[in-house]
């Protein structure tokens, strides 16, 4: 078995496994060489050669415990035929969403758009023994993006986005099935551990959670696991709901962000594993301050089954160098 699957699976906390959201991203040199020279994005992430070769470029560099496959969240809204354009600097940009055409989309067409990312993984796996994870966003995330057409950090209006109950109610149970089916496929090509991003469940107001945080993720869970893989969730932003989504939700692992007090949710997750926290931003300090914060983590969660991560993912102006000296901390800590 190995070490994340050792630390969800077994509880087993005499090794602390690390990896890093974002991994494979812009802040390395080599995969910014690839991406000029493919400016399509949805493009590359189903180009089977050069999206396994960029799932593995962090794992040449660093001596990390997982890869985690190049491709998007926003890959689900694009099998359901909705338009997913990336432009420089402005962040994903979303096309008019044809209600009836998302509906009646059916698993084979949706198999038939992703057998490449199934492929990905096949390839992955085969040309690495460490860990490999499969991810996909949460279907509140995947709502916001599809209605809102473009990154809620711009503009969010929660009553506008949820105005039409019978729309949101449909759309989110055709995510719930699709996130639910993609996860399977993934696991079935060799996925180890999934990862569901809720990155935007911090825009709901509390007593929304259970309806489009909780109850969509619990479905989803309840669906595959059977499977077996291990699933980590990550509702980034929810604050003191953290306790909740552990006892209501219980995740396998829970992921949190740098917003979450460690010492807090080691006594709430009430024995279910933890991965993350760090702010990104701390790699962007000295050497020093750098040490500090991570050394912070690792003694928290030291005897208690602790995936070393961020707080959310790796930002583009993080040195390489700095990936590299966070993980010999890592790995050197007794
Ligand atoms: O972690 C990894 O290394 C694997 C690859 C990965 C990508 N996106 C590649 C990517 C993963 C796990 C994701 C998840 C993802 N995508 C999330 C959840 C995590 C989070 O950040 O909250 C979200 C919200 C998205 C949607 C998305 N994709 C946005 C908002 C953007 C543009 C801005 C940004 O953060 O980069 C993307 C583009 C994207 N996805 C890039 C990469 C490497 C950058 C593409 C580029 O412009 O070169």
């Amino acid at each position: 078995m190995n070490k994340l699957s050792e630390c969800i699976i077994n509880k087993n906390s005499s090794f602390i496994p690390i990896w890093f959201m974002r991994q494979a991203g812009r802040y390395l040199p080599e995969f910014r060489e690839i991406r000029k020279k493919n400016i399509d994005f949805i493009k590359l992430c189903l180009n089977s050669d050069l999206a396994s070769k960029i799932t593995l470029q962090p794992l040449k560099r660093f001596d990390l415990d997982a890869a985690i496959i190049f491709s998007d969240i926003l890959m689900i809204p694009y099998g359901l035929g909705q338009k997913v354009e990336f432009k420089k600097g402005e962040g994903p940009i979303l096309g008019k969403y044809n209600e009836k055409k998302i509906l009646i989309t059916q698993e084979a067409d949706v198999i038939k758009k992703f057998k490449p990312i199934y492929k990905i993984i096949k390839k992955v796996k085969n040309k690495t023994k460490k860990n490999v994870i499969g991810f996909t966003g949460a279907p509140w995330t995947l709502l916001v993006y599809m209605l809102n057409k473009e990154s809620p950090k711009k503009n969010f209006d929660f009553n506008f986005i949820t105005k039409d109950k019978l729309l949101v109610k449909k759309l989110l149970e055709k995510l719930v099935s699709t996130v639910a089916f993609h996860i399977t496929k993934q696991i079935e090509a060799g996925a180890d551990v999934i990862q569901i991003f809720d990155s935007w469940a911090g825009l709901l107001p509390k007593k929304d959670l259970t309806e489009y945080c909780f109850n969509p993720t619990l479905e989803i869970l309840k669906r595959v696991k059977k499977f077996g893989a291990p699933i980590i969730c990550f509702p980034k932003g929810i604050k003191e709901s953290y306790s909740d989504f552990c006892s209501i939700v219980k995740p396998d692992c829970i992921s949190i962000d740098y917003e979450v007090d460690p010492l807090w949710i080691k006594k709430e997750a009430n024995g279910i594993p933890i991965q993350g926290g760090l702010d990104p931003k701390i790699l962007l300090k000295d050497r020093a301050g750098i040490k500090k914060e991570v050394e912070k983590y690792l003694n928290i969660f030291s005897g208690y089954p602790y995936i070393f991560n961020l707080g959310h993912g790796v930002l583009p102006e993080t040195k390489p160098e700095t990936i590299e000296y966070v993980t010999n901390i890592v790995r050197n800590k007794k």
